[in-house]
């Protein structure tokens, strides 16, 4: 199920988001921050162990504009149609032009879901991270158009 955030998942979401971004994860503040600025658009994954509904599996923020925030599941739950479920959830936000996002260069793995997921490269910020470029990708709804 993929439901808002509430504070009480805060502890689950840091550690997530340590053992996803290593070198640089946002803080406990940060979080609390984005929730109060983006309080419909910061969404959770939960799943069942032993029969409850209660294991927080991944989430995603992004802004209303469309850029992406911060993206990511629980290591042991990858590969199963998480992220793709969050990801579709922001797709599927009413009005929106374009998702954005910015991707370590080495960061095979998101490069290769973002691509799977119809997102294209679209720029490189040459030491975004510090020492290392971002690869900025992005994502259009494609336009339906009536006759
Ligand atoms: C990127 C991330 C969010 C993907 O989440 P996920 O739940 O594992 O992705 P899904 O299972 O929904 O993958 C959907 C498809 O994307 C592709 N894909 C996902 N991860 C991949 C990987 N590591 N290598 C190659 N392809 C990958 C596959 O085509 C996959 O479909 P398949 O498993 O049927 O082949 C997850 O790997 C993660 O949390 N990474 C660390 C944090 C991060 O890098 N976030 C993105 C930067 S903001």
């Amino acid at each position: 199920m993929i439901r808002p955030f509430s504070l009480s998942d805060l502890n689950a979401i840091l550690k997530i988001e340590r053992e996803s971004f290593p070198k640089s994860p946002y803080d406990r503040m940060t979080f609390i921050r984005l929730h109060s600025l983006y309080p419909e658009h910061f969404l959770v994954y939960t799943g069942t162990t032993d029969g409850r509904e209660d294991r927080i599996w991944g989430y995603i923020i992004f802004s209303p504009e469309g850029h992406i925030i911060s993206l990511a599941v629980v290591p042991s739950g990858r590969r199963k149609g998480i992220g793709r479920e969050l990801l579709r959830k922001a797709m599927e936000t009413p009005h929106l032009k374009r998702l954005q996002a910015e991707v370590r260069r080495s960061n095979l793995g998101a490069q290769a879901f973002y691509s799977r997921m119809g997102f294209r490269i679209v720029g490189v910020v040459p030491n975004y991270y510090g020492n290392e470029d971002a690869l900025m990708i992005q994502w259009t709804p494609s336009v339906r158009k009536s006759h």
